[in-house]
């Protein structure tokens, strides 16, 4: 309840999975958890609408232990700010005031709330109502199972190591299971087939964990999560000497997954997987830990760790051998040991490169010298790997500063990476490896100066090598005016399928009930870039389990060519591949599972033919999509740069990286046959219902008017539903018809990402001239985008970057060319934004560049080129109500940028390690879709005779709040509450031809369109309700019904005056511009690249808003979404810059290895406020559209991250504009902080691999 109130659920997919985060941490503790382990709690689930704030506010509630202090009343600091009883922080518990109504405004009421803060949450209101764990299990005593599973599968479960022995030496092959949290993806992802499982979680044996006189004993099956526990009770016990190595695997641990895999992952599991990536091996190494080893026979044998690991994921075990403990022993006086880990993502992320290190300091001859040393790293080959050379030449050395060359130099000796190794980033990883060995040096160095045995301190600059990050609770504040219009428009009303959600009972379309006579669909998918089809052979699929059909291209009944905008795709490719992922035919079988393993049996032979695998390719090989070239352009720019008016020009190239949607639910229809396929109905998770009716119509021959399409909700799309997800629909449709069956479909994470396409790569060249004084003279850019193999919606994508490409910025000479590149890659698609932060990134690094040549701030360069009120853009719109300047001073006077500024540079000059960095971005987003003819709407409203109100319109409900502002405006309209308006789904036969839920432009048109049908109904009602004699509402609908008044009508919208003319250039693309600006500070570790924001802060112009806490919802949720975009999420293709990955496939294709953000990636401190008193006058209810504008904020963080690489590179004297593409990724940051380590791999220059 407290998640759905405060606006934590948008899609509601992820919804159920937090709630049983916070579930499993309450009952597990015994004391109410702390804010920080909330947050922790919640490392391993995802969320990719909220961008998280709501959520931990939501469930910090918990955190409180003593009421009282919330009824206290606030006490003020000397800003006359609230500050809370309880936490000491300035708070908002007296957040509300009504003011009056602005006498000049039209509106009803006025209600304006201060900024709220988290600890406005009542903690009186939640009592304890815990369900218990049924005492009949409680006390049920365990027994040893065996279990029998289909295919001959057994699963044995001992109780005692005697038993376990036994069942050993009867199944030599079989596999151990204790987490199953390795196990469990071999069997789920790599087709590994067990048939014998032993589970070993009961054997007492295994589960040892004591401290014993050299050391501890760790037993095998012993959960990461107990290790834990165990570890910090044995550093808060023991001599802190002996515990150096305990501390270490300590803290890797908390690096080590999320919450729920170390609650059930073991050590032994770790250790036997024998991953090169393992986080915890290369400690037992360097700790110089010894293994226990048990046969059948109960024989023991001790190995010691750095020899146990033979080979690829290959343990010096025998058949007849477990691995029963641990022995991890003390460190000694003066023995160090360090963690070392660098990811992609902080959180719950695998390494790229950890390392374990220690040292052994004794003194000789007045001298303390190393007396042993042990180096050794993980994820830089098939097993950790011990810097052999490295150890050798240390011992016997005095510790200083000399050695450190000479390591260096021994270290790349010891790990040589090949060019080609797999998971390339070799130079960051190289780069890395010796990084990792300068702190543990300084490490230890400074622990000596603790101790007094080194003269010299390590000073203070440096000491910025060693702290380690430790990450502070969040907080956010979000400031708004809500404008009361009516009943319910303008109040922060809940997602009206927030409870449903929180309660898991909300339905997606695979929750569906379906028939008994349902099949399930696997897709028979193209393992070539670019090839012939020689031949198909489905025989051994024919002959799989509960096969039931299979579908190629010469089985489509209707036509098999489609594709949004021109006919350039197939439903099944019927002679030529182009992309790894291409549809080729569908399985169709009784279970997912049997659909699965027969679409795997169907074989396919090719002739392979050339591959275009990147933009650079295509641009080379001239290969474009057809006719789309565009060109707009005003002054002239040629006679600019030729003639003396800049005094600089300045070129560049900068390459902009793809972004997965990532939306939680897959992509997923459930179609079936009506009277006996004479209709075709069907559910899909899509925001184009519409399009899902044409394709299927289209692949089935038959008239749009016998194809229905419905969409309750979905579980996130954020442009990849709205075209990419008829294809499946229209496969499935073809299955369906021709066996006249049910048939679902629902895409496996891998396979929505590999064949569903994703936000475009750009490539932006720019030549820019400008004056000494800092304005802009001429810009002349070339941009290009990555179409993929079909042209979907490529060209408009490339239209509005081309829109979009001045950002905010008045240029009196520009010209912007653009062209869609075809290459062998599925073919990208909308994604929030739609070309327009790919445009605008590219402007914005080309103004900091122009800023870094006049050595002027970039928010002073960028301020002297803003566009204002009546400026004529390029393309010909005038701007009007624009707010960009007060966006901007706002945004300056909230974050206090010339403050922050100075912090900044005091703590880069103290510290040589990590640097901080801030920015400040501004974005005017487009509103309406630039095909003019898309901005339609249509609504249908029922009144029923009990008062209440059925709402259907064209618009999906996706998480973004659609449905409930729609409701508002409904319930405003026709003067009743909010809960009396319903709105059940979105349907094709009900409001026809609806365009996609997309461009930011449904509450504004779906919302008009509304108004239009409430009002017509109004009118009807009008004669009656003017009788004066009805009490509510309910019986002036009772008494219309009485008198024959249609109360049902049909409403409709366009957006007026707008419009575009390519071959002239010029007109009026869009509705209006929503404009917003973001500030952010970031800290870097220059070393690993690890980074954080410390702080975000947000100010958009969103007019009225109908609801400001659903358009907040919006705007965390872009940001973060857009941070995943800008300095984490990285699309790695088999191109020619990724030769380890089979050209054509997408390596990051699951969240194993795509790292969207997670909740402790989020900024420190995050603020959000709306600009206040600027109504709207070309949107309903004053509002304006929100989806998108926001997204482009988070570049912030890109270009915080750039100028604390930029105060990096000072240090080693490089003071020169330099290249950072997005994302700004932990590679990006460390190869661009050049120091001497960085240069002993890669140039000052160097930009790291990138598709795009
Ligand atoms: C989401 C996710 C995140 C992860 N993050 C990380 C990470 O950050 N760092 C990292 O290092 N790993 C990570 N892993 C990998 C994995 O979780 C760990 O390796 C874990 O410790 C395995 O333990 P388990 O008990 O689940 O193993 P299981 O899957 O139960 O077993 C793994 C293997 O060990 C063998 N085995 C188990 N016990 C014995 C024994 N006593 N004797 C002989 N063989 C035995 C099994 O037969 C099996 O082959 C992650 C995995 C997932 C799914
Ligand atoms: S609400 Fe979390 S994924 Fe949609």
């Amino acid at each position: 309840e407290r998640l759905a109130k405060a606006h934590g659920s948008q899609c509601g997919f992820c919804t159920p999975g937090f709630v049983m985060s916070m579930y499993a941490l309450l009952r597990s503790s015994k004391h109410p958890p702390t804010e920080e382990q909330i947050e922790d709690s919640l490392a391993g689930n995802l969320c990719r609408c909220t961008g998280y704030r709501p959520i931990i506010d939501a469930f910090r509630v918990f955190a409180k232990t003593d009421d009282s202090l919330y009824t206290a009343s606030p006490s003020e600091n000397a800003n006359g700010q609230a500050i809370c009883p309880s936490t000491g922080k300035p708070c908002s518990c007296r957040n509300e005031t009504d003011v009056n109504a602005n006498e000049s405004s039209t509106l009803s009421s006025v209600k304006v709330y201060l900024p709220c803060s988290y600890n406005e949450i009542d903690g009186n209101s939640y009592s304890e109502k815990e369900l218990i764990f049924p005492p009949e299990l409680q006390l049920r005593k365990f027994m040893p199972l065996k279990l029998n599973g289909f295919n001959g599968i057994r699963w044995y479960r001992p109780l005692k190591l005697e038993q376990l022995l036994y069942l050993r030496s009867c199944y030599p092959d079989a596999k151990l299971i204790i987490g199953n949290s390795e196990v469990g993806v071999e069997t789920k992802f790599k087709n590994a087939q067990y048939k014998v499982m032993i589970s070993v979680t009961h054997v007492p044996e295994l589960h040892t964990l004591k401290v014993e006189e050299h050391g501890l004993h760790i037993g095998s099956a012993v959960r990461l999560a107990q290790l834990q526990k165990f570890l910090k009770n044995v550093i808060a016990e023991r001599g802190s000497h002996e515990t150096s190595s305990c501390h270490a695997i300590l803290r890797q641990l908390k690096w080590f997954a999320g919450t729920q895999i170390r609650n059930v992952a073991s050590v032994g599991g770790n250790i036997c997987t024998a991953s090169p990536i393992s986080d915890l091996n290369p400690l037992w190494m360097a700790t110089g830990a010894n293994f226990q080893i048990i046969d059948v026979n109960n024989n023991v044998r001790t190995t010691a760790a750095k020899d146990f690991f033979l080979g690829y994921r290959k343990v010096d075990l025998k058949a007849d051998e477990i691995l029963l403990s641990v022995i991890l022993p003390w460190t000694r006086p003066y023995e160090y040991v360090k963690e070392f880990k660098q990811a992609h993502r902080r959180e719950d992320d695998i390494a790229l490169v950890n390392a374990g290190m220690r040292m052994h300091i004794t003194e000789a001859e007045g001298n303390w010298i190393v007396s042993d040393v042990s180096i050794v790293y993980g994820g830089v080959a098939v097993v950790p790997l011990t810097a052999a050379k490295t150890e050798k030449f240390l011992v016997g050395k005095k510790l200083d500063d000399g050695l450190l060359d000479e390591t260096f130099n021994l270290l790349k000796e010891d790990i040589p990476l090949a060019e080609n190794a797999p998971g390339g980033m070799v130079e960051f990883r190289s780069s890395l490896t010796l990084s990792f060995f300068f702190k543990f040096f300084l490490y230890v160095t400074h622990e000596m100066n603790i101790k007094g045995l080194r003269k010299v301190g390590l000073d203070a600059a440096n000491m910025s090598a060693i702290q380690s990050y430790t990450r502070p609770v969040s907080i956010g504040t979000q400031g708004y005016e809500s404008v009361g219009q009516g009943t319910a428009v303008g109040q922060p009303m809940v997602h009206m399928s927030a409870m449903l959600q929180v309660t898991g009972e909300a339905e997606y379309v695979d929750d569906t009930p379906t028939p008994p006579n349902n099949l399930h669909a696997a897709l028979v998918l193209s393992k070539k870039a670019h090839a012939r089809i020689l031949s198909i052979d489905d025989s051994v699929a024919k002959c799989s389990p509960g096969f039931a059909g299979v579908f190629l291209s010469k089985d489509v009944p209707g036509s098999n060519h489609i594709g949004p905008i021109i006919h350039d795709e197939e439903v099944f490719a019927s002679d030529v591949v182009t992309c790894v992922g291409q549809i080729i035919g569908i399985v169709v079988a009784d279970t997912h599972d049997n659909a699965k393993a027969a679409a795997n049996k169907v074989n396919i032979e090719y002739s392979e033919l050339p591959a275009i695998l990147s933009i650079s390719e295509a641009v080379k090989a001239g290969s474009f999509h057809p006719n789309t070239t565009r060109c707009l352009s005003n002054g002239d720019v040629e006679q600019c740069f030729a003639s003396n008016t800049c005094d600089k020009i300045i070129e560049g190239e900068i390459r902009v990286g793809g972004q997965e949607h990532f939306y939680m639910e897959p992509q997923c229809t459930f179609v079936w046959p009506v009277d006996s396929g004479n209709e075709i109905h069907m559910i899909s998770s899509t925001q184009a219902p519409q399009k899902h009716q044409k394709y299927v119509a289209n692949a089935l021959g038959l008239p749009l008017s016998k194809v229905v399409c419905k969409t309750k909700r979905i579980g996130g799309g954020f442009g990849g539903k709205e075209t990419r997800s008829a294809i499946f629909a229209a496969a499935a449709s073809v299955a369906s018809y021709c066996l006249r069956r049910p048939v679902k479909i629902v895409l496996d994470r891998d396979v929505d990402m590999i064949t569903t396409g994703q936000r475009h790569s750009f490539l932006g060249k720019y030549k820019l001239g400008f004056t000494n004084d800092g304005k802009i003279q001429a810009l002349d850019l070339e941009i290009y985008n990555n179409g993929g193999n079909s042209l979907d919606l490529s060209l408009a994508v490339l239209e509005r970057a081309v829109f979009h490409s001045e950002n905010v910025y008045a240029i009196p000479n520009i010209r912007v060319s653009g062209k869609v590149c075809f290459t062998n890659f599925p073919s990208n698609t909308a994604f929030r934004g739609f070309g327009g932060p790919q445009g605008m990134l590219i402007a914005e690094n080309w103004i900091h560049h122009m800023a870094t040549e006049l050595k002027r701030s970039p928010e002073e360069i960028k301020e002297l080129n803003f566009q204002s009120e009546g400026t004529e853009l390029y393309y010909g719109q005038l701007l009007k109500n624009c707010t960009m300047h007060s966006v901007w001073d706002e945004l300056k006077a909230s974050c206090n940028i010339l403050e922050a500024r100075k912090a900044v540079n005091v703590f880069n000059s103290e510290n040589r390690w990590r640097k901080r960095g801030i920015a400040m971005v501004p974005t005017k987003f487009g509103i309406s879709f630039t095909a003019k003819f898309m901005n339609q709407a249509g609504a249908l409203v029922q009144v029923y005779t009990d008062g209440t109100v059925l709402v259907t319109h064209g618009g999906v409900e996706m998480g973004q709040g659609l449905h409930t502002k729609i409701a508002q405006v409904a319930a405003s309209s026709l003067d009743i509450p909010l809960s009396c308006v319903f709105i059940s789904e979105t349907s094709t036969d009900k409001v026809p031809n609806a365009s996609p839920t997309a461009a930011s432009a449904s509450s504004d048109l779906y919302g008009a369109a509304v108004l239009d049908a409430c009002q017509q109904i109004k009118a009807r009602m009008e004669p009656i309700a003017s009788r004066g004699n009805h009490k509510s509402f309910a019986e002036l609908a009772q008494a219309c019904y009485m008198e024959r008044v249609d109360l049902s009508a049909h409403g409709f919208y366009i957006t007026p005056d707008i419009g575009f003319d390519w071959i002239a250039g010029k007109g009026s693309p869009f509705n209006y511009f929503t404009y917003g600006a973001a500030f952010a500070e970031v800290e870097i570790d220059t070393l690993t690249g690890d980074f954080h924001t410390r702080t975000a802060d947000i100010v958009m112009d969103l007019g009225y808003s109908i609801n400001p806490a659903i358009d907040i919802g919006q705007i965390e949720g872009a940001f973060i979404q857009g941070l995943g975009w800008a300095a984490m999420e990285e699309l790695k293709w088999g191109d020619d810059n990724h030769k380890w990955i089979r050209p054509g496939y997408l390596f990051t294709c699951g969240p194993g290895s795509y790292k969207i953000p997670s909740v402790n990636d989020i900024p420190l401190n995050f603020k959000v406020s709306l600009l206040k008193g600027v109504p709207n006058p070309r949107a309903i209810h004053s509002s304006k559209a929100v989806g998108e504008p926001p997204f482009f904020l988070a570049s912030a963080i890109l270009f915080a991250i750039k100028d604390a690489i930029a105060a990096a590179r000072a240090e080693e004297g490089h003071l020169d504009w330099f290249p950072l593409d997005n994302p700004a990724t932990p590679e990006r940051i460390r190869m661009a902080c050049v120091d001497s380590i960085t240069k002993k791999f890669a140039s000052v220059y160097y930009r790291p691999k990138l598709s795009v």
